[in-house]
């Protein structure tokens, strides 16, 4: 059984105490956490779920949750413009990234926007949603999935071609607690570091570093269009920039992208 305690003692490094609410069974912790938003709950509460029932991904996807993966959602009240989703984003893939790395010992790299990428397969990824209100009620609620200690057979066929799971890939089972709390004391210290500087330069260069995209052919397609070409740069609202075959710039702040081949120098 997950131990909110544990967590929240592990949390004790950071200048406030956030809530950490544990529950066996949700629909999706971000729709938990969105109502609990509306209800006036604090900067960097914590809803984490042994399982869904209707877990999303992007654009309205099923995110499959079978038991022993890790669900989770972080409630932010950032003193930040809401047109900064898009590079709180990237600033949350940072995050996870680093967390997975420190509990595994094993690399991850971020595909844009921020699936993170265990041997070039998926192994976590983040929903980030802005809850429109005032100051009370306002806020972005940052949901995150990991295929923690589950096995690739515990996922539908069709999806075990592009997922990895840690234990996978390491053969080691981890602990949630120590994930969650790694992956929050990450984002919030994160989004401190930008409130403090005004800028996610910093992530967006931390980002920069860790990305599997850039310098890579990609195609884009964000359901109405397609934009093939090598992926050049993000910028700071995380808007990732493609250069096509005809030298123009594209700037793509939704999409999908498949990655044509490995990254290259050109
Ligand atoms: C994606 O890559 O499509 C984003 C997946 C985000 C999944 C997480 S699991 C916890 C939180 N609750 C949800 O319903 N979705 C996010």
């Amino acid at each position: 059984m997950f131990d909110s305690k544990a967590v929240e003692r592990l949390l004790e490094e950071l200048p406030f105490k956030p809530a950490v609410i544990f529950k066996k069974r949700v629909d999706s912790t971000n729709a938990t956490a969105k109502q609990m938003l509306q209800e006036g709950a604090d900067h960097g509460t914590i809803i984490v779920a042994a399982e869904q029932t209707k877990g999303r991904g992007r654009y309205d996807r099923i995110w499959y949750s079978p038991p022993k993966g890790l669900y989770m959602t972080v409630i932010l009240k950032p003193h930040l413009d809401f047109r900064s989703l898009g590079a709180l984003s990237l600033l949350a893939g940072c995050a996870v990234a680093d967390a997975i790395e420190n509990t595994c010992g094993t690399p991850v790299k971020l595909k844009w926007p921020n699936d993170v990428l265990m041997d070039n397969q998926k192994v976590a990824g983040i929903l980030s949603e802005a809850v429109i209100g005032d100051v009370e009620n306002g806020g972005v609620v940052i949901g995150i999935g990991i295929n923690q200690n589950t096995e690739i057979s515990d996922y539908p066929p069709e999806l075990r071609e592009h997922l990895t799971t840690i234990l996978t890939e390491t053969g080691q089972e981890t602990s949630n607690e120590e994930l969650v709390a790694l992956a929050v004391i990450g984002l919030l210290k994160r989004v401190e570091s930008v409130e403090a500087s005004g800028s996610f330069e910093g992530v967006i260069d931390e980002w920069r570093s860790r990305s599997s995209t850039l310098k890579t052919r990609v195609i884009v397609e964000d359901g109405v269009n397609v934009i093939e070409g090598v992926a050049k740069n993000v910028d700071q609202e995380g808007s990732l920039i493609i250069e096509t075959s005809s030298g123009i710039l594209e700037k793509v702040s939704i999409g999908d992208v498949t990655h044509l081949r490995l990254p290259s120098d050109e």
